[in-house]
């Protein structure tokens, strides 16, 4: 991951995109705020200073409003075309500054003027064990080929569907009598857990590189 400028924050400053649930979003709201139920902050090094969406009323838009995280939305429908919409998506996410930008079921492909700014430092997480099922349907898709083991990845981001560099993977077996949702909710139990672990190691890395460059004491 390319280092940030920035050197006055003891934190990585996530922006964390969304088209859904965000039951990932939470995961990591969860790992990075304080909460009554756990008073101190997490051992955590990343701060998610926005959530963004392509879409209005979702409940990852919602999940971020109730921790107190701003929003945005840039919809396809307000631009002529993608390239439009993907300036406006780099020109939002960037007006957050962030050090890291996390697709967290973000259901649009990252085009050139988003991979321009992000690239390098953009991550995805994706529902089986690439390179299998790339694309939007990988449960299903795990399924129907009948394999008996998938999982999820975390990956960077480039310009293809699916085809990033690899982070981290984890396993889940498909059960005889898993649908769609059974399994889904299989992986992203797993799936949570991997993005909150490499997210932290992400973070602590970007925190611990602006530290040592910049000279001050951990
Ligand atoms: C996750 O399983 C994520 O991997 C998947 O959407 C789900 C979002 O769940 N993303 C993709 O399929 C991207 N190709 P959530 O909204 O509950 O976090």
């Amino acid at each position: 991951m390319p280092p940030s400028s920035r050197t006055s924050h003891r934190t990585a400053r996530l922006v964390v995109l969304v088209s859904g649930g965000g039951t990932n979003l939470q995961a990591l709201i969860d790992a990075t705020t304080a909460s009554k139920d756990s008073p101190t902050a997490p051992d955590h090094d990343a701060e998610i200073v926005a959530v963004g969406a392509d879409r209005d009323d979702i409940e990852g838009l919602a999940r971020a409003e109730r921790a107190g995280i701003p929003t945005f939305v840039v919809r396809t429908s307000d631009h002529d075309d993608r390239a439009d919409w993907d300036v406006a998506l780099a020109d939002a996410v960037a007006a957050h500054d962030p050090d890291l930008v996390v697709l967290a079921g973000f259901m649009k492909l990252a085009g050139p003027a988003f991979l321009g700014l992000f690239g390098g430092r953009t991550i995805n997480t994706h529902p089986s064990l690439l390179p299998s099922f790339p694309g939007m349907n990988a449960p299903r898709d795990a399924l129907d080929h009948g394999v008996k083991i998938t999982g999820a990845t975390l990956i960077v981001v480039d310009a293809g569907v699916d085809t990033g560099p690899i982070i981290a993977q984890v396993a889940v077996p498909v059960l005889d009598d898993d649908d769609v949702e059974t399994l889904h909710e299989r992986i992203k139990t797993e799936e949570r857990a991997m993005l909150v672990d490499w997210v932290g190691r992400l973070a602590h890395e970007i925190v611990d590189h602006r530290t040592t460059t910049s000279g001050e004491a951990s």
